[in-house]
């Protein structure tokens, strides 16, 4: 039995705009799932009706086996965290953290127990007396989150909870989330903006686009088996390169471009592109499965591309090469020590396993 199913869940804010289109989602007991995707694309309507705080326009809500379509917020099994940590400014810390449970008619020993148990584990103990102005993002963003864990609620729902903490401590929070949630192991879902920190965090991903969830899946799955070029493009850090190419035959074989910039498709690709021949499609290719040739075990002719390497960045560890040929501009990720010189020709390796086709009108996968 999942923990919230959301069932073709709809919401239509006027009727211009459709801000969540026949959604479907199961989040089983004890995941996390991450709700990803641009602004605007609908992930915060979608969690605020599984809290209560929207109504679908149709569609079904359930948290455990119960329909809630009709139960109000405050009687749902979930507590939700929001980016903005919405603290009491005159209240301090604990009673911050107790104000939901003496809605609820806790005892002050049940109470006092919890919100302890909650402050240990956040790391705040130390921090109850103050009010959230003598606090840090990062402090404040805590107790929001200790204000929902104390509630024990069958479900979390976090809506861009690291949005407004600077750069180190969103990295810094995002490990101390992941800990939470190894820690008291119950059901969560994250809406984020932030590919990364929906790869670092999910269990599964769900990416979403106008309104829909174009796939939701591992995180390797979605990295590795997109389900088509938004998905591809989305996922990733640089993002995925594309390139437009006609499939042509040549001396037996399918080749994705032709003269200066020609690839051979591997042959198990062959019974899906060969209905592109003479046609265009677009290749996508992720910057780690481009190398240099001087450093590359498996070059070919069939393989090989010679590009004018137009900017280095070193990062270090590794370099990113700016590479072009014709109107084609790609990245290349490569080790830190494979540094060629910024303008000079450089001659680079696909491999050709790794690449992913486009249909260039759907975006739909190919392969
Ligand atoms: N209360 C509202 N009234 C009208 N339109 C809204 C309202 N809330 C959100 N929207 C619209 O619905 C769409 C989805 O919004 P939202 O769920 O907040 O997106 P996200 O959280 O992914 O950025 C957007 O086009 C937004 O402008
Ligand atoms: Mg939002």
């Amino acid at each position: 039995m999942s923990q919230v199913s959301v069932k073709n869940i709809t919401k239509i804010y006027s009727s211009s705009s459709v801000a969540v289109d026949n959604v479907n989602l199961g989040v089983e007991n004890r995941e996390f799932i991450v709700l990803v995707g641009p602004s605007g694309c609908g992930k915060s309507t979608t969690l605020r009706m599984i809290a209560g705080l929207e109504t679908p326009t149709k569609g079904d809500i359930y948290i455990g086996d119960k329909l809630v379509n009709d139960v109000p917020a405050k009687d749902r099994d979930i507590a939700m965290v929001f980016q903005n940590y919405a603290l009491y400014p005159h209240m301090n810390v604990y009673d911050n953290m107790a104000f939901a449970l003496k809605l609820r008619g806790y005892s002050r020993y049940d109470i006092e127990k919890r919100v302890k148990e909650a402050a240990h584990i956040l790391g705040i103990a130390k921090l109850l007396e103050r009010k959230p102005r003598q606090l840090s993002g990062g402090e404040r963003q805590r107790v929001a989150v200790g204000r929902a864990i104390v509630r024990k609620p069958l479900v979390f729902l976090f809506d861009e909870p690291l949005s407004n903490l600077d750069a180190k401590m969103r990295v810094q929070m995002r490990t101390e989330i992941n800990k939470l949630h190894l820690k008291i192991q119950t059901t969560m879902m994250y809406v984020t903006h932030d590919q990364v920190e929906a790869m670092t965090l999910g269990d599964r991903i769900a990416i979403m686009k106008d309104g829909k969830i174009l796939q939701c899946d591992t995180p390797l799955n979605v990295y590795g088996k997109p389900v088509n070029k938004f998905v591809a493009g989305f996922i990733g850090s640089p993002p995925m390169n594309f390139m437009e190419e006609k499939i042509i035959t040549k001396n037996g074989g399918l080749y994705f471009g032709r003269d200066a910039f020609s690839l051979k498709v591997v042959d198990r690709m062959y019974n899906i592109l060969d209905k592109y021949i003479g046609k265009k499609v677009v290749l996508g290719i992720r910057a780690e499965n481009i190398f240099d040739k001087l450093f590359a075990s498996n070059a070919t002719p069939d393989n090989t591309v010679r590009t004018t390497c137009d900017v280095v960045e070193t990062m270090g560890s590794h370099n990113y090469l700016y590479l072009s040929v014709g109107k084609h501009t790609f990245i290349a990720l490569v080790e830190g020590y494979n540094k060629p010189l910024s303008g000079s020709t450089l001659e680079v390796v696909f491999d050709m396993e790794r690449v992913h086709f486009f249909d260039p009108s759907t975006e739909e996968t190919l392969v």
